[in-house]
């Protein structure tokens, strides 16, 4: 029996899948993200959930050989919700029918709700006009025996249906997105109320469960635990020691490339505050020596990535070894990810700082943030007491600042004029009070000298690109739209303040077909 009442929710690789696992867990309530083609009766048994949600998905279930939702879906007596395509496959696997589209649906519509149902509460009642987002090009046209209609709109007659006999509800929009505003609703009444999950899954449950699991998993076993100043790798720390104290050693590897303070500060708040083992090893000058000269990408990510594993082996081993390396593995590297490219395939994401090292010293992985999305990592980072500005911190890359110099040699003069440019832009950000809204915001020092007039004297300096994302994975991005005042701003103090830099720009390039990081 599990702890707490959970949710299945099966991909069937729509870009929002992970979405609705956000909006099911806001409500308190556990749940996982299967591929469709991973499911069977046996393992929706063994997962034992209250519910089953069918995600979106890129198909037709018009073509041939299309994904369908496992048959025991529909005979185990459990509630199932469809999103989208996840209603289509509902709808053919039970005997109605669905066409393509002659009237495409992208974007914003208005539904009308024209029935009472279980689904509905709130602003969703009889009579009235909900915003919501479509994404389709099929869609139902009969309804298969027990189904009603419930909303429609104007490119989908069958836009919220219900068999309310069998709990089986489908919507043709995405509840998940911002763009349904009140979609949490539907999402709360389906999984509170028709499946009957109580809200325990939080956060202080969660980190009581999680120590528990550590500690049966570790014994009395040393783990050794890279320490970077990320978020994930300081929640794990945190996590951990809360576990088996003593038994945990941190290792800081300052390659360098660090931005303004945050070894220092990483170190004041291991050590000082939370009392734990850490090793901070300054190897910059051995890093940079490696460097020098060099301004291919490639090569310099698998420079600082060999050198990485060598010193930290070496710290490891200098602080006696160790069983287990823990890590900071979130939920979105774990789910297989469904792609219809060359028909479904595994991909599994992953970004060990320390790959290959496991397997070299012999230690087994403890990976206790594996269920967690981002924000989930930062709520339980907030509630093991981790500060404010370390928990909420943007994502920053392992080979640091030396992929934010593009095209000319990593040197201690250009690191330190990168990060002073790089302070002052993330200074005002927060003053402005962006910095929340904000994925990611950096300097990028440029291998470009520009002529300029300061005072009465000409100058002959670096320029520089200031980069700000909006993203929800880092897979896509956004360039932020910030107004012209404050980018003038910036550049103003920069140019003015970082001795080294006379021009700045703005770059605004979006994911794709550009990357967030400059290399
Ligand atoms: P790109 O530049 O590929 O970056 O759009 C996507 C996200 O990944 C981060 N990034 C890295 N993170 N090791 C990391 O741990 C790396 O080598 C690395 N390279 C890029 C980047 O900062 C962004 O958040």
């Amino acid at each position: 029996m599990a702890a707490h009442d959970r949710i299945l929710i099966i991909d069937f690789g729509s870009q929002v899948t992970q979405l609705i696992a956000r909006r099911v867990r806001e409500i308190g309530v556990y749940c996982e993200v299967h591929p469709f083609n991973k499911v069977t009766e046996a393992s929706i048994k063994a997962f034992d959930p209250k519910g089953v949600i069918l995600s979106g998905g890129p198909a037709s279930v018009l073509d041939i050989g299309t994904p369908k939702a496992p048959d025991a879906v529909f005979t185990m007596g459990l509630p199932v919700l469809g999103i989208c395509y996840g209603q289509q496959t509902m709808v053919a696997q039970l005997g109605g029918k669905v066409e393509s589209g002659h009237h495409r649906e992208f974007g914003r519509a208005m539904v009308d709700i024209t029935g009472d149902s279980a689904l509905f509460s709130g602003p969703w009642k009889p009579g009235a006009k909900e915003q919501v987002w479509m994404s389709h090009g099929d869609r139902v046209v009969a309804l298969p025996a027990g189904f009603k209609v419930v909303g429609t709109s104007e490119g989908a007659p069958f836009a919220a249906i219900a068999d309310e006999a069998r709990r089986f509800y489908a919507v043709q929009f995405h509840p998940e997105v911002v763009h349904t505003p009140h979609g949490k609703e539907l999402y709360r009444k389906f999984v509170r109320d028709i499946c009957g999950c109580s809200g325990t899954w939080t956060m202080a449950a969660f980190r009581q469960e999680a120590i528990a699991k550590v500690r049966a998993q570790v014994g009395k076993g040393r783990v050794i635990c890279g320490l970077s100043g990320g978020v994930d790798s300081a929640v794990v720390a945190a996590l951990v020691h809360e576990a088996i104290g003593e038994q945990l050693t941190c290792v800081l590897v300052d390659h360098g490339l660090m931005r303004a303070g945050e070894t220092e500060q990483v170190v004041k708040v291991f050590r000082d505050r939370f009392n734990i083992r850490l090793i901070a090893h300054d190897a910059s000058a051995l890093f940079l020596g490696k460097l020098a000269g060099q301004t291919d990408p490639e090569r310099k990510r698998k420079i600082i990535g060999a050198t990485f594993i060598d010193v930290f082996e070496e710290e490891a081993k200098k602080a006696g070894g160790a069983d287990f390396l823990a890590q900071g593995t979130l939920y979105p590297d774990v789910i297989e990810s469904v792609s219809f490219a060359g028909g479904p395939s595994v991909t599994i994401k992953s970004h060990h700082n320390v790959g290959g090292l496991p397997e070299r010293m012999n230690m087994k992985l403890v990976e206790p943030l594996r269920e967690l999305f981002k924000d989930e990592v930062r709520a339980l980072g907030r509630e093991l007491g981790l500060p404010d500005d370390m928990v909420g911190r943007h994502p920053f890359p392992g080979p640091g600042l030396a992929i934010r110099i593009p095209g000319q040699p990593i040197t201690p003069e250009c690191l330190d004029i990168l990060r002073k440019a790089d302070a002052i832009y993330l200074e005002e950000i927060r003053k402005a009070g962006l910095y929340d809204q904000i994925w990611q915001a950096f300097a990028v020092l440029l291998p470009v000298r520009t002529v300029g007039v300061m005072g009465d004297s000409r100058s002959y300096d670096y320029a520089c690109a200031l980069r700000a994302v909006t993203s929800t994975d880092g897979m896509t991005a956004d360039f932020y739209p910030f107004d012209m005042a404050f980018i003038g701003r910036v550049a103003n103090r920069i140019i003015n303040e970082v001795k080294g830099i006379n021009r700045v720009t703005y770059d605004v390039t979006s994911k794709p077909p550009g990357t967030i990081e400059w290399e």
